[in-house]
C-alpha cells in the first residue's frame, strides 16, 4: 500500500519564534522514521525542539512544556493533543491552545487566573500559602510557539534562527 505524503501543519506566522523568518532550514530527521501519532526531540545546540506528526501535519515547536518546561517529548499524544509529564497539563498542537490547565493552575495566555485543582479520584491538594503558591499563582501558561517546517524528499527540515 502506497504511504500517505508527509506535510507539515498550516503555518503560524503570528506563533512563530522571534529569528525564523528567513531563517535557513535545516533538515532534522527522516519523515519515515515519525509515522502518524509518533514525536521526537531533536536538539540543535542549545535548543530542544518537539518534531510531532499530527493529524494536521508536521508540527515543530519547543520541546519545553509552556507551563514549567517539562520535555513534552516524553509526554503522550492523542490526536492533536499532547499531555505533559508533569502536572496534567494538555496542550493542542494543531493550534497552541492549552486544553487543560496544569493542576497547580497559574494564568492562562491572557492573564485570566485557573485556581489549583485535584485529578479525580485524588484527595485535594492543600496548596499552603507562601512565595511558592504565589510562583504557581503568577505562572503564565503561553500558547505553544511553532518552527517553520518544509518536506524535502523524505527529510523533515525546520527553520531555526
Ligand atoms: S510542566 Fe507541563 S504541566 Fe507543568
Amino acid at each position: 500500500m502506497a504511504r500517505m505524503p508527509v506535510t507539515p501543519a498550516p503555518s503560524r506566522p503570528h506563533l512563530q519564534p522571534i529569528g525564523t523568518t528567513g531563517a535557513p532550514f535545516r533538515p532534522v530527521l527522516d519523515a519515515s522514521e515519525l509515522p502518524e501519532g509518533a514525536m521526537r526531540r531533536v536538539t540543535l545546540g542549545e535548543l530542544d525542539v518537539l518534531i510531532a506528526h499530527t493529524p494536521a501535519g508536521i508540527v515543530a515547536t519547543d520541546d519545553r512544556c509552556p507551563h514549567m518546561s517539562a520535555p513534552l517529548s516524553i509526554g503522550e499524544l492523542e490526536g492533536c493533543v499532547v499531555a505533559c509529564p508533569l502536572h496534567e497539563g494538555r496542550f493542542d498542537l494543531c493550534t497552541g491552545d492549552t486544553v487543560q490547565m496544569p493542576t497547580t493552575g497559574g494564568l492562562g495566555p491572557d492573564g485570566t487566573y485557573f485556581p489549583t485543582w485535584s485529578p479525580a479520584g485524588k484527595d485535594p491538594k492543600v496548596d499552603p500559602p507562601g512565595k511558592k503558591a504565589e510562583a504557581r499563582r503568577l505562572t503564565q501558561v503561553q500558547r505553544l510557539r511553532y518552527y517553520p517546517v518544509r518536506i524535502s524528499g523524505d527529510s523533515i527540515e525546520i527553520a531555526v534562527p
